[in-house]
């Protein structure tokens, strides 16, 4: 049998589950729900990574151990996966992976021991005792380098990370380091034979030119002294393995790679290369520093590495507990269905490009596609089979006499355009899905809901219901509705597992769903005479009044400033010991997280000191406020009746790209903008200027007296999103 092995990052145990990894689970398990239907053999693995000097310490300050502090994260992760029905029991994971597992110790070692023995390409040992000196951040755990850091306000003090603004720590001591210098020419070899390695395709692009700018050999272990909670280096005790070798290791311990109980139990043969799937913010990690471990311990690299793009607020802004705009899991819980939240996830973000999340954007698309669109079409097509066909799937036939009556109600004799629209869509959604593009996908689909929605209201069967003559018109009409409903539970199932379930019982269908192939998708497999069951709906419309006040009081009743992103609070953790950071990391690898501003870190940098003089010094915090962004003007045209404003459409990385209005119409040629990287004020609060929302702002330098603007731009070509600081 084929096999299909996929696997989500595995989470930081260091606080409460996120947003981040509920996407990336339901992502997941839609895509092994969707290769177990075409007759995959499947492996889902999801976990986490509990390892390392910021859970070592963060258990200190708790006063526990590191092991009895993950515990209890994973008690709430489990507890989450469950409340979203992607555990075990709802069909879910197949391995609640935990890299505190004895048996991952072995394979972690194993995996360490076969790169010790080996040689790089260039013929020299892949790891050697060295002596690092450098700065490290715990709470990204990796290495960072000048350009990575910011330097400290007082001399002396410790430079900050950029992306949690927190000290770093100075890191002078004996390691291990990997020789991956010498695997750029490999890797780049790899990203040129498979190009569908690493997708989407901007992202490859960006390891490939990360690479390209040069390795430099890694540190991959940390004396014990320094970090004690954590695998030993095999054969040098007095050494601790550097979280992420450790953590990416997991992806082949947990079926069975250098432990025999897992490789009986699940087989490394059997289901070993798996996909993998994360957010681009840990890209380069599998991207450049797995494969190459994989590569010198001659272990077969995985099928690929999907990054996908960050949940942001619905204003556009990175989700941060200090920001108050992250989503509670079990706020969220508890006003939506579990369907509602998949579908939302799948249909919201294009897979690999940024999304915004927002409760109020959640009830919207309930109500519109599930409530009036897919819910509605299943409980009218049928209550009304129940109605006038005593609860019997009708015939879909129309004899020869009653073709003209049938044209004259508006619907065709045949079913075969129907038909062939369904087949059509069935292989475009099959083929999208394949792809990762589930926007797409469920677009497809919808349309086809629009079609037959529109049939119905074409051939108002409820009037053929009335004439006695029309009977065979009406069974026709209420059959290809009724079998455009099965076809729609087949291919929705791996993203509504729940819905479709109850859809097929109240379509009266038997089979085993689960395992239904789209492709053996027949018109006219439905078969008249079938006793359809207890019609209920599928998704009760929501009040969305109702629901955002009460998400509103709950918000402040708990203490934490709403939003305007109508956001509440990070959720909270089920023990006393409160984690001091989230992992709900930002928009982009970059991101800063003021989370040191609660602390009253010291933050201020060269920044405000070359201001000086000009105007107020600000702190780093007040900057780290100001999310600036790279732009691609897609369009730029003139605001009618106006001599000064330009209106642009630009791609920020975004879902969909934003409208910004700019007052430079006497100084550019809007024609000429359009292609042009820009900065872009990404935070700025929307407003209205001559009747158009402009959402946000674009800098340009204001020179000689009379402030002639000049557009930023950049001197190279910068990804779109791209934050500057
Ligand atoms: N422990 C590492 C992964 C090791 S894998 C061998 C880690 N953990 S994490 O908990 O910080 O993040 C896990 C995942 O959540 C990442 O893929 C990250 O991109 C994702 N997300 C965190 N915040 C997110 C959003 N706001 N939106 C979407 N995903 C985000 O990194």
């Amino acid at each position: 049998m084929k096999t299909f092995y996929v696997t989500t990052p595995i989470y930081y145990a260091n606080s409460s589950p996120h947003l981040g990894s509920l996407y990336t689970t339901i992502v997941a398990d839609s895509l092994r729900r969707f290769k177990r239907q075409l007759g995959f053999e499947t492996y889902l693995l999801t976990g986490t990574d509990e390892h390392g000097i910021n859970i070592q310490r963060i258990a200190e300050r708790a006063g526990v151990t590191p092991k009895e502090f993950t515990d209890s994260i994973v008690r709430e992760y489990k507890r989450m996966f469950a409340m979203f029905g992607l555990d075990t029991e709802h069909g879910g994971y197949d391995i609640f992976m935990r890299t505190t597992e004895p048996f991952h110790y072995a394979g972690v070692s194993e995996l360490w021991r076969r790169v010790a023995r080996a040689q790089t390409p260039a013929g020299r040992e892949a790891i050697y005792k060295g002596h690092y000196e450098g700065w490290f951040c715990a709470s990204c755990a990796a290495y960072k380098t000048e350009d990575e850091y910011l330097k400290p306000e007082r001399e002396g003090d410790a430079p900050l990370c950029q992306e949690h603004l927190k000290p770093l720590d100075r890191v002078s001591e004996e390691s291990y380091f990997f020789r991956l210098s010498d695997y750029a020419e490999t890797l780049l070899a790899l990203y040129e034979t498979r190009p569908d390695f690493i997708r989407p395709e901007a992202r490859r692009n960006e390891v490939v030119s990360f690479v390209r700018g040069g390795l430099q050999d890694l540190s991959v272990s940390r004396q014990k002294s320094s970090v004690s909670w954590a695998i030993p280096v095999p054969d040098d005790p007095s050494q601790s393995i550097y979280v992420w070798f450790d953590a990416l290791t997991n992806y082949i311990t947990a079926i069975g790679f250098g432990n025999e109980e897992r490789e009986r139990g699940v087989g490394f043969e059997k289901f070993w290369p798996g996909l993998h799937l994360v957010g681009k913010d840990i890209l380069r990690f599998h991207t450049v520093y797995w494969p190459a471990f994989l590569i010198a311990a001659g272990v077969e690299l995985p099928l690929g590495v999907f990054a996908h793009g960050m949940w942001l607020d619905p204003t556009g802004r990175r989700m941060s507990k200090t920001l108050g705009n992250t989503i509670n899991l079990d706020t969220l819980h508890r006003y939506f269905n579990n369907d509602v939240v998949r579908y939302f996830c799948l249909r919201e973000m294009v897979f690999g490009q940024d999304g915004k999340f927002g409760y109020e954007a959640v009830v919207e698309r309930a109500n519109s596609d599930l409530a009036s669109g897919l819910g509605n079409l299943s409980s009218r097509t049928l209550t009304m089979i129940g109605r006038y066909c005593d609860g019997l799937v009708p015939s879909g036939e129309i004899a020869e006499e009653r073709r003209l009556a049938a044209k004259r109600a508006g619907i065709d004799a045949e079913a075969q355009a129907l038909a062939s629209a369904l087949e059509h869509a069935r292989d475009s959604f099959v083929q999208q899905f394949a792809d990762f593009a589930f926007s797409r996908a469920l677009e497809t689909t919808w349309s086809v809901i629009a079609r037959v929605d529109k049939l119905i209201s074409d051939a108002k069967p409820w009037e053929l219901a009335k004439d006695e003559s029309q009977r065979e018109i009406l069974g026709a009409v209420l059959y290809r509705a009724a079998e455009t409903l099965r076809w729609l539970a087949v291919l929705l199932h791996p993203v509504m597992p729940e819905a479709t379930q109850s859809l097929w019982r109240q379509l009266g269908q038997t089979t085993d769903l689960t395992h239904l192939d789209p492709a053996q998708l027949q018109w006219g497999g439905l078969q008249p005479e079938t006793r359809i069951g207890e019609v209920q709906p599928l998704f009760p419309r929501l009040d969305k009044a109702k629901i955002m006040s009460e998400i509103k009081q709950a918000t402040e009743s708990s203490g934490t400033r709403a939003t305007e992103a109508d956001a509440v609070p990070g959720s909270t953790f089920a023990g006393e010991i409160q984690p001091e950071e989230s992992p709900m990391r930002g928009a982009t690898e970059a991101d800063a997280v003021p989370q040191q501003q609660q602390q009253g870190a010291t933050t201020a940098t060269a920044q405000g000191q070359r201001l000086e003089g000009l105007v107020t010094q600000i702190g780093i915090e007040d900057f780290t406020k100001v999310e600036l962004r790279v732009g691609e003007v897609l369009t730029a045209e003139r605001v009618p009746k106006s001599d000064k404003l330009l209106r642009f459409t630009v791609d920020l990385g975004e879902a969909e790209p934003r409208q910004i209005l700019a007052g430079i119409a006497e100084h550019y040629e809007p024609e000429k903008l359009v292609g042009h990287k820009i900065v872009v004020v990404a935070n700025l609060k929307p407003r209205k200027l001559r009747g158009f929302e402009s959402q946000g702002m674009v800098l340009a330098a204001s020179v000689s007296d009379e402030g002639r603007p000049v557009l930023a731009t950049f001197t190279e070509d910068v990804p779109n999103g791209a934050r500057l600081k």
